[in-house]
């Protein structure tokens, strides 16, 4: 079958058999035809979707400290050399406020997963944003969390959740964690936030210690188990205090291609185009948007800990006023192509509801 049929088939069904799906991820030898077909035909369905609307979240990091130890993650619980930090609410509220002025309606709250905020904290946290900001949308990503801690977060008002599974297959998340991570933790966590009501956001890195194409297609077909509202992927980016820190990044063209294979696969779905992608090439996320992205995530955290959110190496945005990042985004959009909307952005399923509403 000729490249173009398959791109053709892959828009059509949403679906391609694996043996499709791997000839186009690694696209050997015809990396610019292959190109071509994805980005025109992903463009294509999410102007069908969105138009050329791009939906900004604000995203305030608002703790580093983690109680796990990812091996590829720089804030991971047994960096010694991480410098940990934690904002209290009124500076998480006062994040919400310089991004409420610059026209976010989404604030994402991320952080590592750390004790100190308490389930009466977090929903404390939650309901008093809803409440000085009724049309806006409150993500949390807070990793893995019990059923009822999820419950009683989304009872305070949180919308949207957001946890990466990182890899859908077993063997290699386990090359990826410790021992007492395990994937089937990280599946049912997600399974219970999107029986509880939240449009779930999850996804996983490009690139990462091991990843074969197969592991890849795993995802995939995770994905299409799962049907997420969003779906978020990145290049690994090796990280010097971590054991991975001599591993290549993930690739930018298997990123742009994975984009667009996601666009034709769940049209409906929010991608961003990532922090991770604008970090491994100056132009990463207008890239992304090409390629069918339709979000980015400007940095709402105060400055003087941005750099210690410390993921991966030479994360870009650390130095910049948040006012500063939302005009760069701006200009970055626009040319591209595509228009920044102020709006709370829900997913638009067809005959769905908006986020948030
Ligand atoms: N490179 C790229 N992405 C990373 N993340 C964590 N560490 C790295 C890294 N070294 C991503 C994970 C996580 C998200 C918050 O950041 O996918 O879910
Ligand atoms: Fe914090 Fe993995 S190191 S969640």
């Amino acid at each position: 079958m000729s490249i173009n049929s398959m791109v053709e088939n892959l828009r059509k069904n949403k679906d391609l058999p694996d043996a499709d799906l791997k000839t186009l991820i690694e696209s050997a030898g015809c990396e610019a035809e292959v190109e071509t077909a994805l980005f025109l035909n992903a463009d294509e369905v999410r102007k069908d979707y969105y138009g050329i609307d791009v939906y900004i979240r604000g995203l305030i990091e608002f703790t580093n400290y983690c109680g796990n130890d990812c091996y590829y993650c720089g804030i991971r619980a047994g960096n010694g050399k991480a410098q940990r930090y934690r904002l209290s609410t009124e500076e998480i509220l006062a994040c919400c406020k310089e991004g409420y002025e610059l026209g976010f309606r989404t604030f994402v709250l991320q952080g590592g997963e750390d004790e100190a905020f308490s389930d009466g904290i977090i929903c404390d946290i939650v309901s008093q944003i809803k409440a000085l900001y009724p049309d806006c949308a409150v993500t949390l990503s807070l990793g893995e969390k019990s059923y009822d801690s999820y419950k009683a977060y989304f009872d305070a008002g949180a919308n949207r959740y957001l946890l990466r599974h990182e890899t859908a297959n077993a063997e290699h998340y386990r090359r990826l964690h410790p021992a007492d991570m395990s994937l089937e933790k990280r599946k049912q966590c997600l399974f219970d936030i999107k029986e509880i009501g939240y449009e779930v956001g999850t996804g996983f890195m490009v690139g990462s210690p091991y990843q074969t194409t197969e592991h890849i297609i795993e995802d995939l077909r995770f994905l299409q188990k799962l049907q997420p509202d969003m779906i978020g992927i990145g290049p690994f980016i090796s990280h010097q205090s971590t054991q991975f820190h001599d591993f290549e990044n993930g690739a930018l063209h298997l990123c742009l291609r994975l984009l667009a294979i996601l666009r034709l696969m769940f049209p409906y779905a929010l991608i961003p185009a990532t922090t991770a992608l604008g970090t491994i090439a100056g132009n990463g996320r207008e890239l992304g948007l090409k390629a069918g992205a339709n979000v980015v995530m400007p940095n709402l955290s105060p400055i003087k800990f941005r750099k210690q959110y410390d993921l991966y190496d030479g994360k870009i945005c650390t130095g910049d006023k948040a006012a500063k990042c939302r005009v760069c985004i701006e200009g970055r959009v626009a040319a591209a192509g595509y228009k920044i909307v102020v709006d709370i952005g829900g997913v638009k399923r067809e005959g769905g509801r908006p986020a948030g509403k």
